[in-house]
């Protein structure tokens, strides 16, 4: 007879467009209430496996070099692991006094670092992978939006250190989105074309098709761009 292994478990995670679940929590910073506390702002809220470990000691590194990115597209950074709070702040104290990588050295982190040695706040947002490691939260990252709905769920597994270029690109891209009512293509940079909502009646597609829709720039009928400089992006970003 041949043994079949037994079939995961399904965890529960929540999705984009679902409310960020709500929880507080100790962090390096105090304690907080999630997401209430940052309402009005966009939060990227990720995990990390463990502390002193190298490939998450260059992403804190990487973080908190970039807070001032972040800070300036109205975002709050909000760390975890499931390590408790005096081995947090001994890490952090640690990257400041000895590590240096790159081009960073004396890297003060100071956005919070929760507190998760129960690991209730990472099954809560799914960040618990058993068939990856059962005690180590995966690196995962959510991008919740100022009304604390959660918008971008990005995932990579512990050996590999997350690309700082795309969560930012994918941050402004979200935020242009929203501000101006439009999608973004692959790769995406600000100041290249945007994609305008597909026409939405056999008029408009002809319209469209005809050159009719003044800057419009049509590929197919369910295909237009439109130029937006990355000037005009700055300008609404800032004013969010
Ligand atoms: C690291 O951050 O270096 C790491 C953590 C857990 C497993 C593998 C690498």
């Amino acid at each position: 007879m041949t043994e079949t292994a037994p079939a995961p478990v399904a965890a529960s995670m929540p999705r984009i467009g679902d409310p960020a679940p709500a929880f507080r929590a100790s962090t390096t910073q105090g304690e907080i209430s999630f997401p209430e506390d940052y309402r009005g702002r966009w939060v990227v809220f990720f995990s990390h496996p463990a502390d002193f470990t190298p490939v998450c000691t260059t992403e804190f590194m990487t973080f908190a070099t970039l807070q001032e990115k972040f800070e300036q597209l109205n975002t709050a950074l909000v760390g975890l692991s499931v390590d408790g709070l005096y081995s947090h702040i001994a890490w952090l104290r640690t990257i400041k006094d000895r590590i240096t990588f790159r081009d960073m050295s004396d890297v003060e982190v100071t956005f919070p670092l929760i507190d998760d040695i129960t690991m209730a706040v990472a099954k809560a947002y799914g960040m618990i992978m058993p068939g990856e490691d059962s005690t180590k939260a995966v690196r995962a990252v959510f991008i919740i939006d100022p009304k604390g709905i959660i918008r971008t769920i990005i995932y990579y597994p512990l050996s590999v250190g997350r690309n700082f270029d795309e969560l930012l690109r994918a941050l402004t891209a979200l935020q242009t989105a929203d501000a101006f009512s439009v999608a973004t293509p692959a790769d995406w940079r600000p100041g290249e074309p945007v994609i305008v909502p597909p026409a939405g009646s056999c008029g408009v597609a002809k319209d469209r098709m005809e050159g009719e829709e003044e800057g419009l720039s049509c590929v197919d009928w369910f295909f237009c761009t439109k130029e937006l400089p990355a000037s005009d992006i700055e300008a609404a970003l800032q004013a969010s």
